[in-house]
């Protein structure tokens, strides 16, 4: 289904909410941000925000029909035997695996690398315990062309020559901890609605490296969607990086959001991500698992 009629079909009466998101204001010099605290007399972000009101459609009525190929992510039921997300070797030894094994049944890969993860919880975050850190209130992707294929090397050194011969992705699995979320919801942007020219690569230095994310700037073709009360049965895989150079989605951006319908007493979202990387069968350069083919037109 092209994008605008799964718009049209989704903007009915249902959850659709208006919001504001910090795009990028662009200037003239890459933005730059620390992971970790900056050397004196440097900023922690040179990245400037450009708020930018939108209304985000709710994707619930638009679930079936919608394809990592196209919109770049989609919503699936998934079980989870965790039980504690902020014990490390839990989630490690229990969850790592089980998201493996969905990443396989969904997309068609031969293989998947589950490489990391992070908790999100504001009042976590701000009391520093557990890893914690707070959502993200900026609309990004967490590769570009660059970094996306770089990720392979870093996790598989010796294999990574070999690997990137043939098509692979970056998904992202995204689960609330406590459902249902009831405020800061992750809004996703249909990817066939994003141009080129709207990708602005960001650098993010880490003591050890210099990650590159793509920051976005506004364009109001951009259609943008939420799963409102995503339960902890429910998890979104968002596709953050494809190989593939023949017109399906490539990038995503997200952020998460202020959602004005949030009830007043609303509890802090608690939500966990895992970063993977999958490689296609070269024998099966199309696999993409889910609803393939089942969309119209
Ligand atoms: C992600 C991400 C932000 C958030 O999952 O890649 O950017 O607020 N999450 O959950
Ligand atoms: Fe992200």
């Amino acid at each position: 289904m092209a994008g605008n009629d799964l718009a049209a079909k989704s903007s009915g009466k249902i959850n659709q909410t208006t919001t504001s998101l910090n795009y990028l204001l662009k200037g003239e010099e890459k933005p730059v941000t620390y992971a970790f605290p900056p050397p004196p007399g440097v900023a922690t972000s040179t990245r400037r925000n450009d708020p930018r009101t939108v209304t985000v459609r709710d994707a619930r009525p638009v679930a079936d029909h919608l394809s990592l190929d196209r919109q770049g992510f989609i919503l699936t039921h998934h079980a989870t035997r965790v039980k504690n997300f902020y014990d490390q070797q839990e989630v490690h030894e229990v969850y790592y695996p089980e998201i493996e094994k969905l990443l396989k049944e969904k997309t068609g890969a031969a293989r998947v690398l589950v490489f990391d993860h992070q908790v999100r919880c504001l009042p976590k975050a701000q009391a520093g315990v557990d890893h914690a850190r707070e959502p993200v209130r900026a609309v990004h992707n967490d590769y570009t062309i660059r970094s996306g294929r770089r990720r392979v090397s870093d996790h598989l050194r010796e294999e990574a020559a070999e690997l990137v011969r043939h098509r692979f992705a970056e998904i992202n699995v995204w689960r609330p901890i406590e459902g249902p979320i009831q405020e800061s919801p992750l809004a996703v942007c249909d990817a066939s609605s994003i141009a080129a020219d709207d990708c602005v690569a960001c650098d993010f230095i880490y003591p050890d490296k210099v990650g590159e994310t793509y920051a976005f700037t506004y364009n109001p073709n951009h259609r943008w969607y939420y799963f409102p009360y995503l339960r902890r049965d429910e998890a979104i895989l968002l596709k953050c990086y494809d190989s593939a150079e023949d017109g399906r989605a490539r990038f995503t951006a997200h952020t998460a959001f202020d959602d004005p319908k949030s009830p007043p007493d609303a509890s802090p979202r608690e939500s966990i991500e895992v970063r993977s990387l999958i490689f296609f069968p070269p024998e099966d350069q199309n696999a993409t698992g889910d609803q393939a083919g089942k969309l119209p037109g």
